[in-house]
């Protein structure tokens, strides 16, 4: 017998209640945030929290990241010293919160081991989505929520993307449409001497350094400068099926017969004796239509039966630093 689906449902009022009343009873429901769907279980429950990573295959060892609905509840999940500098930083990003940046923060007692991995930080978040922080609300508790996939596969944008992942594996999917970032939040470690980049997101490291003035960043390879290394920055993440190579890495006339090329702006097909199929990401040319778009394009591609996926580099500035760092994670596999 084939195990339950889980069905997708709109998220009214009525059925934000519904997934509210799931996440206090200990179970999973996967909800819309501006930056990817998360898989979301209480934060304070280590049980429900074990659940997550049974339903991804995640590997213990990398820890969640903590959704609040304001930043008014960040005393009930770090412990931030009075008047230090931790506090001057949080001070000074408030401006990009409720927004996709996460906050790498000294831990608060209440936050059990399974959450952080044992870490004696705590990832914190509070998210833009109006459907996110309803449910958080609702639920009355922080809500533990990483991008909802199988790990290692593609960050889901829509429900539907959700439900093809983990779909027997959850209780309740809420649907908020797609999202509008595309791309996960930015992830910045506030306890280093230096605010440290972990993951490159929503939020371009020109616009934190405009903040803060000095930020450091982990090199492009994911070692790691400082320590701790981000636990979820394996190399080979948010990979397709589908082997997947930058324009520059092939020639042309040796692409296979069934390729696709995505590019970033309007483009010229290469000369080839392959089929080519072209996916633009964004017709105007814009980086941040083409962020939206992203994760959505790999994985139709990946289900459409192509010997390979050919993708246009983008300049790293700003959200294209994001993109890159994704499709360089995504071609590292198989290698
Ligand atoms: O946009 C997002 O961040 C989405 C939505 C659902 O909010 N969530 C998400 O979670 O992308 P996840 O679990 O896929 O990625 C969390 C990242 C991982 O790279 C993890 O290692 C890092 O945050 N992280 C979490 N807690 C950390 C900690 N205490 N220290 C260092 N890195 C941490
Ligand atoms: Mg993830």
């Amino acid at each position: 017998m084939n195990p339950p689906v889980t069905t997708i449902v709109p998220a009214t009022s009525e059925n934000i209640n519904r997934a509210a009343d799931i996440i206090r009873g200990g179970g999973l429901v996967a909800f819309p945030t501006e930056t990817v769907y998360g898989l979301g279980a209480n934060a304070l429950d280590p049980f429900a929290v074990a659940k997550i990573f049974a339903a991804k295959g995640r590997p213990t060892s990398n820890p969640l990241i903590v959704h609040l609905a304001a930043a008014e509840d960040l005393s009930r999940v770090a412990a931030i010293e009075p008047n230090s500098t931790v506090a001057v930083w949080v001070e000074q990003l408030q401006s990009l919160w409720p927004g996709p940046l996460s906050l790498v923060l000294p831990r608060h007692d209440a936050i059990p081991d399974q959450t952080t991995a044992g870490h004696t930080s705590v990832a914190v978040r509070v998210p833009a989505h109006p459907v996110a922080r309803a449910l958080i609300g609702a639920a009355g508790v922080p809500i533990a929520a990483p991008s909802a996939n199988v790990s290692t596969y593609i960050s889901p944008t829509t429900a539907r993307h959700v439900l093809e992942g983990l779909g027997d594996k959850l209780d309740l999917i809420l649907d908020g449409g797609p999202c509008s970032v595309g791309l996960e939040s930015t992830v910045l470690s506030l306890v280093h001497a230096c605010p440290t980049v972990l993951r490159h997101g929503g939020i371009p490291i020109e616009q934190l350094r405009e903040i803060l003035g000095n930020v450091d960043e982990l090199s492009s390879d994911g070692s790691a400068t400082v320590a701790p290394l981000s636990p979820g920055l394996l190399r080979q993440h948010y990979s397709p099926r589908t082997r997947l190579v930058f324009s520059g890495e092939i020639d042309p006339t040796r692409y296979p017969s069934r390729t696709a090329l995505v590019t970033f702006t309007p483009y010229f097909s290469p000369p080839t004796n392959a089929t080519v199929t072209v996916r633009t990401l964004s017709d105007r040319g814009d980086i941040v239509e083409a962020a939206q778009q992203l994760f959505g394009t790999l994985r139709e591609l990946d289900a459409g039966g192509f010997d390979l996926i050919v993708v246009e580099p983008c300049p790293r500035v700003g959200l294209g630093r994001a993109i890159m760092d994704r499709l360089t994670r995504a071609a590292a596999q198989g290698r």
